[in-house]
């Protein structure tokens, strides 16, 4: 039998919130973007956590198709972190008690969504502004779960004048808000300039909770570079690994080993897209599945030589076996060509579309 002993010596466990995880490198819950799906494909290529899209706390949706979907957990790999939104803490703690009921060991409460949608009904990073709110509603959601640990997210604040992610931290350590993700940009920033390591590195310095610091983080070197500077606990990562899920693994091994894996072949790409497609294909059934693969596809092809067409083509058809065909035949003329691949994370312009 193999030895499991380097295996063992390259992996380093982080113990968080009662949880063994196999690193401390997080997918940050992106709606739209982190169902079942990506979050098992994230879990196998390195994340050591990754936090559902957010569940709304609205109990009249509980039985609307999307919800049941954000809220399935089948075959996902331990622990199942589950973002739930709202501005009441009745719902909030109604939404947390349901979801655990349905198998989430942790419940993130999201005050991080800049959205309009969300922040209209004070939601979403809008709670920022009202922080007894915050205080009730972090103490509702802990009342409900006890047994389960509740994670808060935030941005560091409403604006540059109310930066109040400080205070914040207090009232969720008070709370028994168990661990913090900071998005390191105030709600009015949207997705524009550079994350504000220096501001979550003055929460981590005080805090009595983990802190996870999130914004920007779109390479091993970045990564390092982060977790070093702020002295988080942990990092979350968002956009970079749409259609780039190795990099949860070339991050690991970046701070594990000090040294790059090399990119990964046209060949392990095209496998790991097409293993994708077929569990989007089954989570979403085939008419929503082919849907929901446009847009991964066009995040994996990205940057790729010949993208711009592909793309186009892949958004006219419309069945799974035209999306397979496609996708085997781009990708065996890129390996035949000898392709480069994209090395950099996606474009901030997206986080703005979901702003609007
Ligand atoms: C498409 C998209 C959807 C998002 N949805 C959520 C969400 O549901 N809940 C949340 O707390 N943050 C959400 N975010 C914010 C991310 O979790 C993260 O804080 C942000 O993208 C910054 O990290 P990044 O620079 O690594 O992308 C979303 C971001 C994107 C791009």
């Amino acid at each position: 039998m193999p030895s499991l002993l380097p295996l063992a010596r390259c992996l380093k466990l982080m113990e968080f919130l009662g949880f063994s995880l196999r690193n401390q490198l997080f997918v940050a819950p992106m709606a739209g973007v982190t169902d079942r799906p990506f979050r098992q494909l994230c879990k196998r290529m390195g994340a050591g956590l990754a936090v559902s899209e957010m569940v709304t706390s609205n109990s009249l949706l509980y039985g609307s198709v999307k919800t049941r979907r954000r809220a399935d957990h089948e075959g996902e790999v331990a622990p199942i972190a589950v973002q739930i939104a709202g501005a009441s803490p009745l719902m909030m703690a109604d939404a947390a008690r349901y979801n655990v009921d349905r198998g989430a060991q942790i419940i993130d409460i999201n005050m991080g969504c800049p959205a309009k949608k969300v922040c209209n009904v004070m939601a979403g990073s809008a709670l920022l502004r009202d922080e007894p709110l915050v205080g009730r509603i972090l103490e509702a959601v802990t009342a409900a779960v006890p047994d389960t640990p509740v994670t808060l997210k935030i941005r560091t604040g409403w604006d540059a004048q109310q930066r109040n992610a400080l205070r914040i931290l207090k009232i969720a350590e008070q709370s028994g808000v168990r661990a913090l993700a900071v998005h390191g940009r105030t709600r009015a920033c949207g997705f524009r300039g550079q994350a504000e390591y220096d501001t979550i590195r003055s929460i981590k310095a005080v805090a009595r909770i983990p802190v996870i610091a999130n914004g920007d983080i779109d390479s091993p070197a970045k990564a390092k570079a982060v977790l070093e500077s702020t002295g988080a606990d942990a990092l979350m990562i968002g956009r970079a690994a749409q259609g780039r899920p190795w990099l949860f693994r070339e991050i690991e091994h970046f701070l594990n080993t000090g040294e790059h894996l090399p990119a990964p072949p046209v060949s392990e790409i095209s496998a790991i897209l097409l293993a994708h497609l077929e569990d989007l294909y089954a989570f979403y059934g085939l008419d929503a599945g082919v849907r929901v693969a446009r847009k991964h596809v066009s995040w994996y092809t990205r940057g790729l030589p010949g993208s711009a067409s592909f793309r186009s083509r892949m958004n006219q058809l419309l069945t799974a076996g035209d999306q397979r065909q496609a996708v085997r035949d781009f990708f065996s003329a890129l390996a035949e060509d000898g392709g480069q691949l994209p090395v950099s994370g996606v474009p901030a312009e997206q986080f703005e579309e979901l702003a609007a």
